[in-house]
């Protein structure tokens, strides 16, 4: 008999977004039904408009009401944002302008995203199996500085000349607080860092790496590498294995991170939990959970997305911002169950293999994390 407390309001903002956004949500917010029903968990999920469809409707890509309502949640979980009918290079707003408000207005400067391979990895990913075996790590990405948020930035004209630039500026504060992070969870995994830098040419690199090292004087049990990036990509592929926790500013993690959704065999597969120092009304982190995926137009509304990220990352929601372990790893092992007998998006087929909907892929996993009930 679940006790009262289980009953105590979990107040959960869903962003659908763009693309297929509201198809994989659709498909995580079953997921988190299901939990909620099997374990007697009270969630309250409430829709708010983020990206392209929020300018539509508002003219802005993060309307007031959205950035209230996440502020106040116990998490957030969002889709995806963009796609061509916002994508006009000139345009004064952008769909992704909601999403990169969102994680600096919530002071969001941690960005997770857990990369596993597994059985189905070894069939679909292009790398070889023996490359896959036992490949487990976790990308550490700072999500709230760098080239993304630098200052100079913008167009302006020289004489006959246009020039356009971007800022990559890091403050020691903000390297100390995401370097420690990614040593604490090293400590409790493998005990490795692996930070990624351009240290030969940026000098924002060359602070990184010095602040890196003094956090890694704190940290004796924890080995800590420096890779440059270009060589990090390379290594990413060739020996995969070798990673635990990799620690990577703001536009290096993003380029990894689809790197890296190659060894688990699908972008669609991969989740991720942005976080930072606010804490919700259950004490946790209030995070943000996303698909690494982004909004996918050409497949939007066809009812074949992978809905996998999605569900994963709701059970990323479950982990940190609640403090739900044994419900997280239902959905996990729900998660591996589904794919591993082979039901699986198309995203994920094998020459000739059967291929199910979004929706018959979602109803596997609930259907499991039902059953599993006593
Ligand atoms: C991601 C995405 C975003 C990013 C885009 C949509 C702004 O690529 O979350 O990885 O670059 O951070
Ligand atoms: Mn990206």
């Amino acid at each position: 008999m679940p006790d009262k407390d289980d009953y105590v309001e979990i107040n959960i903002v869903v962003l659908p977004g763009d693309g297929i956004g509201p198809e994989v949500i659709r498909a995580a917010v079953a997921v988190l039904d299901a939990v909620g029903e099997r374990f007697g968990h009270n969630f309250q999920t409430q829709e708010y408009l983020i990206g392209g469809c929020a300018i539509d409707n508002y003219g802005t890509a993060l309307p007031e009401n959205t950035l209230a309502a996440c502020r106040a949640a116990d998490a957030v979980l969002l889709g995806a944002v963009g796609g061509p009918k916002w994508d006009d290079p000139n345009a004064k707003v952008r769909p992704e302008d909601g999403l990169l408000g969102l994680r600096k207005e919530l002071g969001l400067f941690a960005n997770l995203r857990p990369v596993r391979a597994t059985s189905v990895s070894m069939q679909i990913s292009p790398i070889r199996p023996q490359r896959l075996q036992g490949v487990d790590l976790m990308v550490v990405r700072e999500l709230t500085g760098g080239i993304y948020f630098g200052q100079p930035r913008g167009r302006k004209i020289i004489g006959d000349e246009v020039q356009a630039v971007d800022s990559m500026v890091y403050t020691k504060s903000e390297v100390r607080r995401i370097a420690n992070l990614a040593f604490d969870l090293a400590g409790q995994r493998r005990n490795k860092v692996t930070s990624v830098d351009k240290a030969n040419v940026l000098e924002s690199s060359r602070l990184w790496r010095e602040v890196v090292n003094e956090v890694a004087a704190h940290y004796p049990h924890v080995t800590l590498e420096h890779n440059l990036v270009d060589a990090a990509a390379m290594y990413l592929i060739s020996r995969p294995q070798t990673f635990d926790v990799i620690l990577a500013a703001n536009l290096f993690g993003d380029i990894l991170t689809d790197e890296a959704s190659v060894l688990a065999g699908s972008m669609g597969l991969l989740p991720s939990a942005s976080l930072g120092e606010s804490r919700n009304t259950q004490g946790y982190p209030l995070g943000l959970y996303e698909p690494i995926h982004g909004s996918a137009p050409d497949i939007a509304g066809k009812n074949i997305a992978n809905p996998v990220g999605a569900i994963l990352s709701a059970a990323l929601l479950l982990r940190h911002s609640l403090g739900f372990e044994a419900e997280a790893e239902i959905v996990e092992d729900a998660v591996e169950k589904t794919l591993s007998t082979g039901n699986v998006t198309i995203d994920l087929a094998a020459p000739g293999q059967r291929t199910l909907t979004t929706g018959e892929v979602t109803q596997f996993v609930v259907k499991s994390i039902s059953d599993d009930e006593e």
